[in-house]
């Protein structure tokens, strides 16, 4: 999309001449550690170049109006600063609403409103974080346009909160994380207890990142999301009837095995199975990734997909179809689902001359086996949250 157009579309919408200022937020993948993040373990995301643009002007009156170019038929969603509570009329405009309510429950406060129209080119559903993407995307617009001072990791965390009280899904902080403080050509290692982080960079020779999106509708994630996260909580309980610990991520899988038998139910004594292990891997990826031991980084993302797939059970047909398939073409040195599960998108570490083959090969296995195409993108890792300065490059 011209950048051009977006501010011409801005205008006519909002039937204004003023230029708009420009902000992003981009995407997230996760290279590995799923459904760790409220385990209080580690996860290892990057931001990527998808994302969403905000273009937005200060009003001189208390309102405040939303416009999404990918919903247009929604046409213009208004509000007044006095009431900025969760509408279920106000539909995708939740999001950014919800960060303006939680900037003022911060303390901060906006004299008057403003107009923004957002366009996003985030696969549609896609478990890249579309929602974490809006929300930090206001964020930064609120930041820029009020010339407010706010901490980043505050920010991450007041998506995080818009998402849990507001819109009611009890997510963990890894997407807006990796959206609000994504470096370019850089993964980030999180410790979601503590939120110490720290770059590595991607350096993956002469591989690139493939995403490759089931376009399956995630439909059960929200309530199967929570259930895993109760069972875990459970686990968790028993097992604290002896441990003094406070969250999965504080045990080592040795430990694990010595007191697994704590947890009564086996069901949840698979998840906490996941969770232990899954943060092992991760940390344990991110020094093969500084060793440049690529191949053993791939062999974990195999481990953490058949992990996700057995234990945590959050894969389905189609996911373990796309992955099954990366595993066995040529040049793949790992593959696994990304994000929630349920559906939504895998990714492949694949050597760059033989992404075209894979591409082919592993459609030609989906659509045999799930009757539809998956779809195919070339990853670039991307910075965080951000205003874009285009005055002068029109
Ligand atoms: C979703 C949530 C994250 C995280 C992942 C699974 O993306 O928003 O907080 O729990 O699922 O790793």
């Amino acid at each position: 999309m011209e950048l051009s157009i977006l501010i011409q579309d801005f205008q006519h919408i909002f039937h204004t001449s003023e230029q708009p200022r420009l902000f992003f937020a981009p995407g997230r993948i996760n290279l590995i550690g799923e459904h760790t993040d409220y385990n209080g373990g580690h996860v290892f995301p990057a931001a990527i170049s998808y994302g969403t643009y905000a273009l937005a002007v200060k009003r001189n009156d208390q309102k405040v109006r939303f416009y999404s170019k990918n919903l247009s038929d929604v046409g213009i969603i208004e509000c007044d600063l006095a009431d900025l509570n969760y509408q279920t009329e106000h539909d995708w405009a939740n999001y950014p609403k919800g960060m303006v309510n939680h900037f003022e429950k911060e303390g901060y406060s906006f004299p008057v409103g403003f107009d923004v129209l957002f366009y996003g080119n985030i696969p549609n559903g896609a478990g890249l974080s579309s929602s974490a993407s809006i929300e930090l995307v206001t964020g930064v617009m609120l930041e820029g346009l009020y010339d407010l001072s706010i901490d980043r990791i505050r920010m991450v965390q007041l998506g995080q909160m818009v998402e849990n009280n507001y819109i009611g899904v009890n997510s963990g902080i890894m997407d807006q994380f990796a959206i609000g403080k994504g470096k370019q050509d850089h993964a980030l290692l999180l410790d979601c207890q503590t939120l110490d982080y720290s770059y590595a960079p991607l350096n993956l020779q002469s591989h690139v990142i493939i995403i490759i999106n089931t376009n399956k509708r995630r439909e059960l994630a929200g309530s199967k999301y929570n259930e895993r996260r109760s069972e875990c909580e459970s686990a968790l309980k028993d097992l604290q009837t002896e441990l003094d610990i406070t969250s999965l991520g504080d045990l080592e899988p040795e430990q694990f095995e010595q007191f697994k038998q704590l947890i009564k139910d086996p069901i949840k004594q698979k998840r906490a199975k996941h969770a232990v292990y899954e943060n092992h891997r991760t940390l344990e990826a991110l020094e093969s990734l500084k060793q440049g031991n690529l191949k053993h980084f791939g062999e974990l993302m195999n481990q953490s997909h058949l992990s996700l797939q057995h234990d945590y059970e959050v894969t389905g047909l189609e996911l373990d179809t796309i992955v099954e398939a990366a595993w066995d073409q040529e040049g793949v040195l790992g593959a696994r689902m990304t994000g929630a599960g349920f559906g939504g998108c895998a990714i492949a570490i694949v050597d760059q001359n033989h992404v075209e083959d894979f591409k082919k090969d592993v459609n030609n296995t989906y659509r045999n086996k799930v009757g539809y195409d998956a779809t195919f993108y070339v990853a670039t890792i991307g910075d965080g949250a951000k205003e874009l300065n285009y005055k002068g490059v029109l």
